[in-house]
This record gives structure tokens, sequence and C-alpha cells, in this order.
């Protein structure tokens, strides 16, 4: 394999960063993962060698940590991109302990732009989040959707650190960066090798389903049912986490082809929104079961529905989401269903 497709990966051993790592193998990448563990697990590594038959290098460094980055990057001469998913992404923590958001997210993207800089390497794709868009005033959004003041220091560091980019962009003059928005990824790894593992109590509705379905959460309370949408739930661009981890390969394929600098934003979602309850019943429905649910006061912060606009990414990145809610529930049900992340 070309040494010069050696991809860094940060948080490669999380939901969508181990799920990337699978599709840059898959599309003839080397991915060098670089991870703390400190929301992930080590056999995760284990799992997508497994899956992938590759040997995965895997560096266990802290990305805030400047020193043992740079030894990282001294390793490899010829890494040719780095995709920086490692931040922390619990929303209400971050309104607890907005420090430790603010410290992480922003150091550690510091940390790697600097290496990328010291290291002459020109393509990096950073994780985003539609969050940006805060309350939208139309939807769906597309990315000159106004980026509204943020409702988290969570969401704070999503639009501070698509600042910082921009503004090395330009200083820099020889980075593509792509930020990549994600929406409100779900599903798992057909395999079922491969999927979320949340800590604790889920805040995402997702693996709160998932686990009250398995009989670990007594019942879902959905956030409010009075709001302006089709049945009265928020409404939410849900898309399969294996599109989602695609759409990194056909980034970092665009960001390699473009000659100037640049730093360009992309809408990654289905360009379909879903209310809550439609998701309950879909999941009820596609793995014929039936789950304990009730309707519960709004959750604060929660902003009334948003979906993507998705032709710019169809266009440039020639990517566009193919799995549909029906299999990501599916996956997501194999995922927790067959328990095996429990028993290692
Ligand atoms: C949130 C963040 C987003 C972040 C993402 C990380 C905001 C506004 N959104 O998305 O930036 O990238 O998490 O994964 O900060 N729900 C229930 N019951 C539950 C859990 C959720 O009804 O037990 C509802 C919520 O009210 C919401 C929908 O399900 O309407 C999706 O919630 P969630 O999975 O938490 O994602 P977001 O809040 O959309």
């Amino acid at each position: 394999m070309s040494s010069k497709k050696e991809i860094l990966v940060t948080g490669g051993a999380g939901y969508i960063g181990s799920h990337t790592v699978v599709e840059l193998i898959e599309a003839g990448y080397t991915p060098i993962i670089l991870d703390d563990f400190r929301n992930s697990q080590k056999w995760i590594i284990d799992r997508i060698e497994d899956l992938t038959g590759n040997s995965i290098q895997v560096h266990e460094v802290d990305c805030c940590d400047e020193v043992a980055v740079e030894e990282v990057f001294n390793l490899y001469p010829n890494i040719s991109g780095v995709i920086h998913f490692a931040a922390d992404k619990a929303v209400g923590e971050s309104v607890q302990n907005p420090l430790k958001y603010y410290s992480n997210n922003l150091s550690s993207l510091t940390v790697i732009l600097k290496a990328m800089d010291n290291h002459d390497i020109k393509t990096l794709v950073f994780s985003s989040s539609c969050t940006v868009y805060g309350e939208p005033e139309k939807i769906p959004v597309t990315e000159s959707t106004p980026i509204k003041e943020a409702t988290s220091p969570y969401g704070d560091t999503k639009i501070i650190s698509e600042r910082i980019i921009k503004a090395e962009v330009d200083a820099n003059k020889s980075l593509n960066a792509i930020l990549l928005r994600y929406f409100n990824p779900i599903g798992a790894h057909p395999s079922g090798k491969i999927g979320e593992l949340p800590q604790g109590i889920p805040n995402n509705l997702v693996p709160y389903i998932t686990q009250t379905a398995k009989g670990i959460r007594e019942e879902l309370t959905v956030f409010g049912n009075d709001y302006d949408t089709v049945d009265g739930t928020n409404v939410r661009d849900y898309i399969h986490v294996v599109d989602l981890a695609k759409a990194h390969v056909a980034a970092l394929d665009y960001a390699n082809n473009q000659n100037e600098y640049s730093c360009e934003a992309f809408n990654i979602g289905t360009g379909k929104g879903s209310s809550v309850l439609e998701i309950v019943h879909a999941f009820e429905k596609v793995n014929n079961l039936k789950l304990n649910y009730k309707i519960g006061p709004r959750r604060s912060g929660d902003v009334v529905a948003i979906y993507a606009e998705v032709d710019k990414a169809k266009k440039a990145l020639n990517w566009s989401s193919e799995l549909d809610i029906d299999t990501a529930l599916k996956d997501s049900w194999n995922w927790e269903s067959n328990g095996i992340h429990n028993e290692d």
C-alpha cells in the first residue's frame, strides 16, 4: 500500500472515527489512529482489525499533549492528511463543565494544526456539527445558513474551531480544510462488530431507544410533543454512521485534489427530516418489538426542527447518503441486542 495514503485519524477508536477507519481501509488508505481512549475502548481496534483484515497502527496519546503528538507525526513522514475527530461531545456536560470543553476541544485542535504546519501536511477534515446553525429561520439549512450564537459550550467549541481553522487557512495559504457539519449520526456497522458505546446514561435518542428495548433503561422519555412539527416532536436529520464515515473518504479525496488553499464546509446529512416519534415507531416496526416510552417535558436547548440541504456535498464531493433510517435502526438494534460489546 502506498505510504502517500497514510492518514492520521485522531479519535479513531470513537463511534464515528472507528467506522471511518474501516471505510478508509476499504478505500485503500492507511489510517494511523491517535486516541487516548478516554471515551472509547481498546478492543474496538481488535474489531476493526478483524473486520478489515489489516493491522492498525495505534498511538495512545492525548491530542492536547503537544510533545507526544509531535512524536507521532515524526514517526510517519508520509502522512498525507489528518481527520480530526478527537473531542468531548456531551452537550449537557459542557454546560456543567465548560472549561473541560473549551480546554480540550480547542487545545487539541491548535496542537494538531501546529503539528500539521510543522510537517507540511496540507489536508484536514474536521468534525463539525449542524449545531452551528442553532435554531434556523428556514429549513433545510444550506452551508450559507447563518451561524447562530451557540446554546452550549460544546456547540461554541464547534463554531470557534471552524473559525480557528479558517484563520489558519488564510494565514498559512497552503492548507485545504474541509469542515463536515454532521447531522445526527445513528446506526452501527452492519457486521455488528463496531457501534456506539455511550458511557453511562445515553444523552442521544437512538442509544436510549436501544438500551430501553434491551431492558437496560426502563422507559424512553420523548422530550416534548407540543412543538410546531408534523406530530409535535422535534425533527432531525438522522444519518447512518457508515454513510457519514464514507463522507470523510470523499472529503479527503476532494481536498487532496485542490491546488489552492481552501476552507469549505459541507452539510453531511440525508436531506430528510424525521420526528422523534417517527424514529420510535420505525424502530418498533423494523425490529418487530414494542418500546416503553412516555411523553415528557421539553429538554432545554433543543432546537425545534433541522435537516440538511445536501446538494453541495453531492456536487463537490460526489457523495450522498445511501442507507435509509430503517437500515440504520436495524443496525443499531443488531449492535445493541447481540451484546458482544458488553462481554469484552
Ligand atoms: C445533540 C447536539 C448536537 C450534537 C449531538 C451529538 C444540540 C442542540 N444538539 O444533537 O450538536 O452534535 O447531540 O450527538 O446541542 N430525545 C428524546 N429523548 C431522549 C433523547 C433525545 O426525546 O431520551 C430527542 C431530543 O429531544 C431531540 C432528538 O431526540 O429532539 C435527538 O436528540 P439527540 O440524539 O440528543 O441529538 P440532538 O440534540 O439533535
